[in-house]
């Protein structure tokens, strides 16, 4: 019997990410949407986390909303970031519970694919080293590609995210084969890191119509969620949105 058959999946977290309610903030300049209030109501509707990509040109979320988070919330922040010295340092100081590690590319609109973690495993070794000492739970963005899951688990990262978006982006499209097939590449790929003893999250494009199948596993153990949920959030309300992404993931848990 694979985990997957198991009838008791272990709990599945929703990370909520509140990058996009600062992208309309910052789109008048003043102070609102204010995205700490977004986290709040997000932890109210049953987000287990907090998410948040501080950009190198800060597009979306800008320092200060960092120390306001962990102020204000009482979930854990996950917070997103390049592996620079600058992103380091700021993670040094506000000690996130969690830290993950995305390329990032300043002209692309979000982040288009995971990191190459085989091409730079020594360095991103020695760059988590201080992360994880200072107790930040480390996990690493990647694609499906077998080298990169073996690359961090020489990096040693105790967690890797998979980019699920190409797959979200099918399923959109209608491109149901194409969709089949790389959701077997992102199941196989799941089953591995799991089974070599990393911890799987998913996240990027997921929607209420891309969830089940990440929810079913029950070797993915968190979801992070953040543009979709924020569109919903004009036409149901932010609360109802994401309380309704919670249902789909239970359902789809069982
Ligand atoms: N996980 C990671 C690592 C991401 O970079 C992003 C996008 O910032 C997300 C999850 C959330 O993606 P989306 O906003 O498309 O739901």
């Amino acid at each position: 019997m694979t985990t997957s058959e198991t009838s008791l999946s272990p709990p599945l977290r929703l990370g909520v990410n509140i990058d996009h309610v600062a992208t309309l903030r910052n789109a008048r300049g003043g102070a609102l949407p204010d995205p700490v209030r977004a986290a709040l109501v997000a932890q109210g509707a049953g987000a287990d986390g907090i998410t948040a990509h501080l950009r190198e040109d800060r597009r979306h979320i800008v320092d200060e909303d960092i120390a306001r988070l962990m102020a204000a919330i009482s979930v854990p922040l996950n917070f997103e970031m390049a592996a620079t010295a600058e992103m380091q340092a700021i993670a040094l100081r506000h000690r996130p519970h969690a830290v993950c590690l995305v390329p990032e590319r300043r002209e692309e609109r979000t982040t288009e694919g995971g990191l190459d973690v085989a091409a730079d495993a020594n360095r991103l070794r020695g760059f988590c080293a201080p992360l994880v000492d200072a107790g930040c739970r480390v996990s690493l963005f990647i694609g499906h590609d077998a080298r990169q899951i073996d690359a961090a688990l020489r990096v040693g990262a105790p967690v890797v995210e998979f980019h699920v978006g190409r797959y979200c982006d099918l399923v959109a499209e209608g491109e149901g084969d194409a969709a089949a097939e790389e959701l077997a590449a992102l199941s196989s790929a799941i089953r591995d890191a799991h089974s070599a003893g990393i911890e799987v999250h998913c996240g990027h494009g997921i929607s209420y119509d891309t969830v089940a199948p990440f929810a079913a596993m029950a070797e993915v153990r968190e979801l992070n969620i953040g543009h979709f949920l924020i569109g919903e959030a004009v036409f149901r309300g932010l609360g109802p949105a994401i309380a309704e992404m919670r249902r789909l993931m239970d359902d789809a848990r069982g």
